[in-house]
């Protein structure tokens, strides 16, 4: 470990837009501490390391070499990550990587064979996992409160698109496409809480927002399950109006349903025995310190990964599916993934 108190030294890599949340939950961390902040764009490494004391960096290499930096946020382009985060564990440093892990399952194979062989942490940030109302539903669907899952149904909808309209995320050689840039946060939630892998995966996309985008701003993309079961991920950017922004979660079991309305922070659950109400909120900054601290977690001890990469892994063939089903119309099925 390096840095003062046993605090786990961090650079952040990529300081634009999500970094900032990065740099808040190290700032709320008592177990790391920011040490450097890299950017090619000298001025958006110098504001934020300014704002947290921290080294501003443009030399991505002087970050690889430097022996404060024990782990690395990498928060660049989707493009850049596997590149820069294949010499970040090369250097020795363990990774918190913005989501998606790759933009295909043959890097993201890669990387993670990687990782593994040279026995670094790698951890991508899907950080929805951390918010306290999907913890909540994982709690009650992991503890058989609601029976057999039979359907799960995810909303995140907005009008806007982070980064604003001219973002590289409408570029699909820098984002993936849609499934890859943003549907891999709910298809991970969705295997997390069916504690199963998909067999099959169809999408559907709109571009509603403009014919002329190279992604689809409206997208829905179904999971089906061995037993049945289906998990249906729909994700716009789409919504009207353009300052909107909701997220409804419904998850169905043979015994009960847990539900959070896009019109409350609470969940509300109903089962044969009772029914229940909770009110975890959906405070951003609570999703990314829980992030931070458990990826220090895992730094001490590997097996508390989560989520582990090869889940992360696997998330990437399903959003690599979720693609080449929007492109053929087809349903992919899901081949033998371990
Ligand atoms: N977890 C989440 O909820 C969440 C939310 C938004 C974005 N993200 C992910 O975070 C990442 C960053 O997204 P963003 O919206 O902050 O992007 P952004 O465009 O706002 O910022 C990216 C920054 O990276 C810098 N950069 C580009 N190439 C670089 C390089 N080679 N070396 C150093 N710096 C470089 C750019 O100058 C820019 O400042 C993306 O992978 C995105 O998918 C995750």
């Amino acid at each position: 470990m390096g840095g003062e108190q046993q605090q786990t030294g961090f650079a952040i890599v990529g300081a634009g837009g999500i970094a900032l949340s990065h740099a808040d939950a190290l700032a709320r961390s008592t177990r790391g501490r920011l040490v450097s902040v890299c950017d090619t764009n000298a001025r958006a490494a110098a504001q934020l390391a300014a704002a947290h004391g921290a080294r501003p960096e443009t030399e991505f290499s002087a970050v690889l070499t430097d022996g404060d930096i024990d782990a690395v946020i990498l928060c660049t382009p989707n493009r850049t990550h596997v590149p820069l985060g294949r010499a970040i564990i090369e250097a020795g440093k363990h990774l918190l990587l913005e989501k998606p892990l790759a933009l295909t399952s043959a890097d993201a194979e890669m990387l993670v064979r990687r990782a593994e062989d040279l026995g670094h942490v790698l951890v991508v940030g899907h950080t929805h996992r951390h918010s306290d109302q999907a913890r909540a539903i994982a709690e009650l669907v992991h503890g058989e409160e609601i029976g057999d899952v039979r359907y799960i149904h995810i909303v995140m909808n907005g009008g806007w698109l982070w980064g604003g309209w001219s973002s590289w995320v409408l570029d699909r050689a820098q984002s993936g496409g849609h499934a890859l840039h943003n549907g891999v946060h709910l298809m991970d939630l969705a295997a997390w809480w069916m504690n199963d892998r998909p067999i099959a995966v169809r999408a559907v996309g709109q571009k509603v927002t403009s014919a002329a985008l190279a992604i689809h701003d409206y997208l829905v993309i179904d999971l089906r399950f061995a037993n049945g079961a289906v998990a249906r991920c729909e994700i716009s950017r789409a919504e009207i109006p353009r300052d909107s922004s909701f997220t409804e979660m419904r998850v169905v079991g043979s015994a009960g349903t847990v539900e959070r309305r896009w019109d409350a922070e609470g969940l509300l659950a109903w089962t044969d025995r009772a029914q229940g109400a909770w009110s975890p909120g959906g405070a951003v900054a609570r999703s990314f310190s829980g992030q931070i601290e458990r990826f220090i977690d895992t730094i001490a001890d590997a097996s508390r990964a989560f989520p582990p990469a090869r889940d992360s892994l696997e998330v990437i063939r399903w959003a690599e599916a979720a693609e080449e089903s929007l492109a053929t119309g087809c349903s992919i099925t899901i081949g033998a993934l371990r």
